[in-house]
């Protein structure tokens, strides 16, 4: 389909960005364009997310923008793709401004379905059908999945490959084995092939996806393949400087192996995101996590022995159902051990479907949720901001992501060269002054002051 505009709007984690990227790819290849402006677009996407409930109240309300939009421009089409399209299906469609619904498994039929609604102003649905006992394999999306793999709009010099799809795990607040279906692992083959063509694109880093990415096994013939497997052989191809995986679930299985990668691959970036969720047994429990709190900060002791310097990162939810304030003591007591370089903290939001949701009374008062996500972060706060002084004074290796998100600060200050930002292998940001062009490459930067989350210097 011809000369038509496509913007696609994102809402959601690194799998739904992914995800972004194959359905423009996939567009593009099909002759649409991709436009960064609503504005000047004959479609809009939107790529949704249902991990949170504030997730989808941003969607909605996006929707009602649309609405409106749609009154002075009637030809407008307007799709919902990704987590929320899957958990909503058909309902979406009663929304004035929904003309296309489809699901994560069903991506592949994106450009059709678009054109349906271009050229046959009709409205579809596209999700899978009992979606815990629709078979994992899903071969049109392996297919998919391994021709379109590049965006140009992504981050310069950087790519996401997904490793495994969906998610067995069933902790109680989770949504996601339910809209992106039973766990699947790619093969290996695949995986390295797709590496090799983003290679040879240019791209530098590749972040290796999966909702428990450790728990990659794939087998084939006589041999099994695990993360640490799939680490080594991607390290080995020519271009690809720096490995990264997320999300790791904190579990014994492969644990010490890929660690073990870790200290000895010399391009897997020493950075560890490993969720606990909580610090209270009793609510890790409720949550189905498998493992105790002396568990895991356990493994984090193991990390830091196996991989010097590793840099640690985490997720807590606050405001479980049942979690008194002895429990969050003791998540504030995990957070205060675990000295993670930063962690996420989220207010529970009961999810439709899960056991949580059916089981557990969602009895902690938003304002108890509040002040508890407010003082774990400041917790957090502090301990990042002690450690991002073993900075200073000292010079990092940075992969360039580009312009600041205020690249006009500071400009006078150095030489008329823009705010540029960049991560280091162990994901602390750097925000420093250069040349525009640095993007997607490695540069040197020395550091001239930190704060918790950010680090600033100059080239060096
Ligand atoms: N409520 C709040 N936070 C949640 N997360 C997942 N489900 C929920 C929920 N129902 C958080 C977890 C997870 C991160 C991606 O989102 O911390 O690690
Ligand atoms: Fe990503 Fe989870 Fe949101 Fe789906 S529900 S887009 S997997 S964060």
């Amino acid at each position: 389909m011809e000369d038509k505009n496509i913007h696609i709007k994102t809402f959601g984690c690194q799998m739904a960005r992914l995800d972004t990227a194959l359905v423009s790819a996939a567009l593009k290849d099909k002759g649409f364009s991709i436009v960064d402006n609503e504005n000047e677009a004959d479609v809009v996407l939107i790529n949704t997310c249902s991990v949170r409930q504030h997730a989808e109240e941003k969607v909605f309300s996006h929707l009602g923008n649309l609405k409106h939009l749609k009154e002075t421009r009637p030809e407008l089409v307007v799709g919902v793709i990704g987590c929320m399209a899957q958990r909503l299906g058909s309902e979406l469609l009663e929304h004035e401004a929904v003309d296309i619904v489809c699901g994560p498994g069903l991506i592949p039929q994106i450009a059709e379905l678009v054109n349906k609604a271009v050229k046959e102003k009709q409205k579809s649905v596209a999700v899978t059908e009992k979606i815990r006992t629709a078979s994992a394999e899903n071969p049109a999306l392996e297919d998919f999945e391994s021709v379109f793999d590049r965006d140009d709009k992504d981050i310069l010099g950087q790519a996401f490959v997904r490793v495994m799809r969906g998610c067995d795990n069933f902790c109680s607040y989770c949504i996601v084995p339910y809209v992106r279906g039973p766990e699947i692992s790619r093969p290996p083959a695949a995986i390295i092939e797709q590496i090799k063509r983003l290679a040879n694109q240019g791209v530098k880093q590749i972040t290796l996806l999966g909702q428990r990415v450790n728990a990659y096994k794939y087998t084939a013939g006589e041999k099994t393949y695990s993360l640490a497997d799939l680490l080594s052989m991607a390290s080995e191809v020519e271009g690809i400087e720096w490995i990264r995986f997320v999300t790791s679930y904190p579990a014994e299985e492969f644990y010490g192996e890929i660690l073990g990668a870790m200290a000895d691959v010399p391009n897997v970036c020493n950075y560890l995101h490993i969720p606990a969720q909580s610090g209270s047994d009793k609510i890790l429990k409720a949550m189905n996590r498998r493992y105790t709190a002396r568990q895991y900060l356990e493994m984090l002791d193991r990390a830091r022995q196996i991989v010097p310097g590793i840099e640690i990162a985490g997720d807590f939810i606050v405001g479980f159902p049942g979690e008194t304030d002895k429990d969050f003591e003791a998540t504030v007591n995990l957070v205060e051990k675990a000295r993670y370089k930063n962690c996420f903290v989220f207010k529970y939001s009961p999810r439709p479907g899960t056991v949580g949701d059916k089981r557990l009374k969602d009895d902690v008062p938003l304002k108890v949720k509040k002040q508890r996500n407010n003082q774990l972060l400041a917790i957090q706060e502090k301990i990042s901001d002690e450690l991002s002084r073993q900075f200073l004074n000292k010079e990092v290796t940075v992969l360039v992501e580009g312009l600041s998100k205020k690249p006009h600060l500071n400009k006078a200050e150095n030489q008329d060269n823009p705010q540029l930002v960049g991560r280091t292998a162990g994901d602390w940001i750097v925000v420093f002054n250069g040349p525009e062009n640095l993007a997607g490459q490695f540069a040197k930067i020395k550091i001239t002051k930190t704060s918790p989350l950010t680090l600033f210097g100059k080239l060096s």
